[in-house]
């Protein structure tokens, strides 16, 4: 165990899961009461390393639930779709039941993602743990967005400086015509946000291949190409890092800082999966 970072709780160790982001987070049982200067830890180690994971937990939904709102208000209605969630605590339950095939819901998180990158403020924090898993699949892949930004040339971070966005919730409907449609009037309206954003201080790439359409402000066309080449270049094997997953792991990740996805499997076999999301508090910028 290296100690990259001094947590302040005795007994706590950490480890890095990848040569950019990610930090492995042992001895911290999220049940118990978490004194004021370890949560402020987590924060910064959440910030730091983008993806924190803490395996072992076996989280009750409401054991999610209230480490979950540690961090900030985790009330964020999903908006009226045709798919089917449970929800209990607080908790979305979501994956695959085993015989019955993919809902939409679960076949869009197939793609890479933000969560709720189609809201003025999106989400800040996910907390994902794994209840059921497949054996050898089910992997959740999860990539480092500011080792892509940094990872571009000086010429194409000129060039992308100032350039927007468009994220919508119903993009995705492009090319994957299985999610069942959605009445026109439940369809939420789509956020503009800067595909470049700064984040404590570091400049992330923000995208989600689930909702963006296009980069404003230059032909349609154009505009729809450069979000292609962002997500290609963002999702390069060298910034991915893919988790697999014992039940009851429990991966907490900033969503400023990296895009996700559920890495496809058979979904003809049972995947339980339960999930809060933390609001942000600020627009992107
Ligand atoms: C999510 C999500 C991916 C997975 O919970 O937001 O995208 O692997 N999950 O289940
Ligand atoms: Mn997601």
């Amino acid at each position: 165990m290296s100690s990259l970072a001094e947590a302040p709780t005795r007994g706590i160790t950490t480890r890095p899961i990848h040569p950019t982001f990610g930090l492995e987070i042992t001895g911290l049982d999220v049940t118990k009461p978490i004194d004021a200067e370890t949560l402020d830890w987590l924060k910064d180690m959440s910030s730091k390393h983008k993806l924190l994971l803490f395996k072992g937990q076996n989280l009750s939904t409401g054991d999610l639930n209230a480490f979950a709102q540690k961090f900030g208000d985790t009330a964020q209605p999903p908006p009226k779709t045709s798919a089917t969630v449970t929800r209990t605590d607080n908790i979305t339950e979501l994956g695959t039941q085993g015989g019955a095939p993919a809902s939409g819901y679960e076949v869009v998180a197939r793609f890479w993602h933000v969560d709720s990158s189609w809201r003025p403020i999106p989400t800040w924090l996910t907390l994902l743990t794994a209840v059921e898993m497949p054996e050898g699949e089910g992997h959740t892949g999860f990539a480092d967005m500011e080792a892509a930004y940094n990872a571009l040339s000086d010429e194409r971070k000129a060039f992308l400086e100032g350039k927007q966005m468009v994220h919508s919730f119903t993009a995705l409907r492009r090319y994957e015509n299985t999610i069942p449609p959605m009445a026109e009037e439940d369809v939420p309206p789509p956020a503009v946000h800067p595909v470049v954003c700064t984040v404590d201080g570091r400049k992330v790439l923000f995208l989600s291949n689930q909702t963006c359409y296009y980069v404003g402000n230059m032909p349609f066309e154009e505009g729809c190409a450069l979000y292609e080449e962002l997500i290609a270049h963002a999702t390069s094997p060298q910034f991915v890092y893919e988790h697999v997953w014992s039940p009851g792991d429990l991966a907490m990740w900033d969503d400023r800082t990296t895009m996700h996805r559920a890495v496809p499997y058979d979904s003809s076999k049972r995947r339980i999966m339960h999930r809060a999301e933390v609001k942000g508090t600020q627009v992107p910028s």
